[in-house]
């Protein structure tokens, strides 16, 4: 059984993730989509981990060999517990090679883990959460970037945002 994790914080999953997440789930038998839960960045959150979590339930429901779980420390702890072989991550630009080279080398140095780049389609290249966020809380359309229900639940939270600030 080929295992492999898509690892990320997901705050909150963009079309960009899912694609990679796609791709993932045609090279391996299972992929499980490891949400990062560290307690100590919880606060720079915009969802908390049981809503990234649950928004990546919904849109992960359609990969019938894709889980989501959630993770804290070590992701390579995380692979061993749960026999996975592989770690996915996306690659956008030469710009993340650097340091995803570094963690990839580091986390084989730990464990016998691969991991393995898939670049990102054109399409995503300039895609991340944060400027997803960003776009969105200066009233920009995202909607391209998240899926629907996703797009959903940031104007919501954007709102209550920005009703909170308001106070
Ligand atoms: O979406 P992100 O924020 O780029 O995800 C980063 C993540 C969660 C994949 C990375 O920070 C991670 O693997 N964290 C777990 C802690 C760990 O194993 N650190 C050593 C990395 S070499």
């Amino acid at each position: 059984m080929r295992r492999a994790v898509c690892p990320g914080s997901f705050d909150p999953v963009t079309n960009g993730h899912l694609d990679i997440v796609a791709r993932a789930s045609q090279l391996f038998d299972e992929v499980v989509v490891a949400v990062g839960v560290n307690k100590s960045k919880s606060k720079a959150r915009l969802f908390t981990a049981e809503e990234r979590m649950g928004m990546l339930d919904e849109v992960c429901s359609a990969f019938g060999n894709v889980t989501v779980a959630g993770f804290d420390g070590l992701l390579t702890t995380f692979c061993q517990e749960r026999g996975i072989q592989a770690i996915v991550k996306g690659l956008r630009a030469v710009s993340d090679f650097d340091y995803e080279l570094q963690m990839a080398q580091m986390n084989s140095s730990l464990t016998a883990v691969e991991t393995v780049f898939i670049p990102t389609s054109p399409e995503y290249s300039f895609l991340a959460s944060s400027l997803v966020k960003e776009v969105a809380t200066f009233g920009g359309d995202v909607s391209s970037l998240v899926p629907s229900s996703v797009l959903g639940r940031l104007t919501e939270r954007l709102e209550e945002r920005r009703s909170e600030e308001d106070r």
